[in-house]
């Protein structure tokens, strides 16, 4: 995707419907001429830095093997072995880093944080996971999506539990293609109003429609896919036990999919917990999609490098 070179990537509300959507054909590609053997090293020489200060699994792997795929390098560094970790300012981290590094990845606390690091550096800088936006983790599960369903037009999302990072850009790239999406929440865990409103603005331009909800049920009718993240996010641990009380009911299980369409897919951001946001039945049934829509984290990662840095 040519016009996206240099560019950072922080949330998908940053980006047309045109490149979200070059970015999912770019993806598959991609993954095709990978699993054929013939993945062009097009970053060869290129270092991505990757900055985590929460854990992962998915994120570090596959943005590592990415760039290995792509003849360039990533090295992983947590931010508490960093000088940010003692308080050196993030403004000066961006400059820094921009003098050595091709992209920035980074897996942080605050969005806000991210957004200065941005503003600071010279070089592209990806979202791999804030409080507010997951992006990465959408364009895979649009590509998820897009290789199983074909077209996006018509078909409906339904996400179910806390409008939390992956609600938000799930919501957003949701709109950018087209597709429905109802979100349903218990009351005091809705997503931002303000992120609800520019997604239904790009949906209206698309055909779509975003609704948000307190309903499950009404949510999950007649969805194509189903959608379930954790109920309690990283660095929300203590509020774990509450969660568990305010989410009953939320949980993804035979009897909220029976409202689905019989091909519904299920899909699940991951790491998940059986028996919590969805019962083992779903998530380890016939229509679940889980990892495939994991592997493609690789995939469409691979497609945002590219468009961004060669
Ligand atoms: N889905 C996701 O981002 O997984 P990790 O936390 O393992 O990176
Ligand atoms: N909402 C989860 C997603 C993990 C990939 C979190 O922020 O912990």
């Amino acid at each position: 995707v040519s016009s996206l070179k240099g560019k950072d990537l922080l949330t998908l509300l940053d980006y047309t419907s045109e490149e979200v959507q070059d970015l999912i054909k770019l993806a598959t590609q991609l993954k095709t001429i990978t699993k054929a053997g013939r993945c062009p090293k097009l970053l060869e020489g290129k270092t991505l830095g990757m900055i985590f200060e929460k854990n992962s699994t998915r994120t570090r792997i596959s943005f590592e093997v990415g760039m290995n795929q792509l003849g360039g390098k990533a090295m992983y560094m947590h931010s508490r072995d960093m000088q940010i970790g003692r308080g050196e300012p993030i403004s000066d981290t961006g400059h820094v880093l921009s003098g050595y590094l091709d992209a920035i990845m980074i897996r942080a606390n605050s969005h806000e944080m991210v957004k200065e690091l941005a503003e600071h550096a010279s070089i592209p800088v990806i979202n791999g996971l804030t409080d507010i936006y997951h992006p990465c983790q959408a364009l895979a599960d649009l590509e998820t999506i897009a290789e199983n369903k074909g077209d996006f037009k018509g078909l409906k999302v339904a996400y179910v539990g806390d409008g939390n990072n992956v609600a938000h850009s799930l919501v957003v790239a949701s709109a950018h293609v087209g597709m429905d999406i109802a979100v349903a929440t218990p009351v005091g865990y809705e997503p931002d109003p303000e992120i609800i409103a520019k997604a239904q603005e790009i949906a209206k331009a698309n055909g779509s429609i975003v609704t948000v909800t307190t309903d499950p049920v009404a949510a999950v009718k007649n969805a194509d896919v189903v959608y379930a993240d954790v109920w309690t996010s990283m660095g929300q641990e203590e509020e774990s036990a509450k969660r568990l009380q305010d989410f009953k009911g939320y949980q993804i299980n035979d009897a909220l999919v029976a409202h689905a369409k019989s091909d519904y897919m299920f899909l699940h951001c991951l790491p998940a917990h059986r028996e919590e946001e969805v019962s083992s039945s779903v998530i380890d049934g016939p229509n679940s999609y889980i990892f495939e829509q994991a592997e493609n984290r690789l995939h469409a990662q691979k497609a945002v490098l590219v468009s961004l840095l060669a």
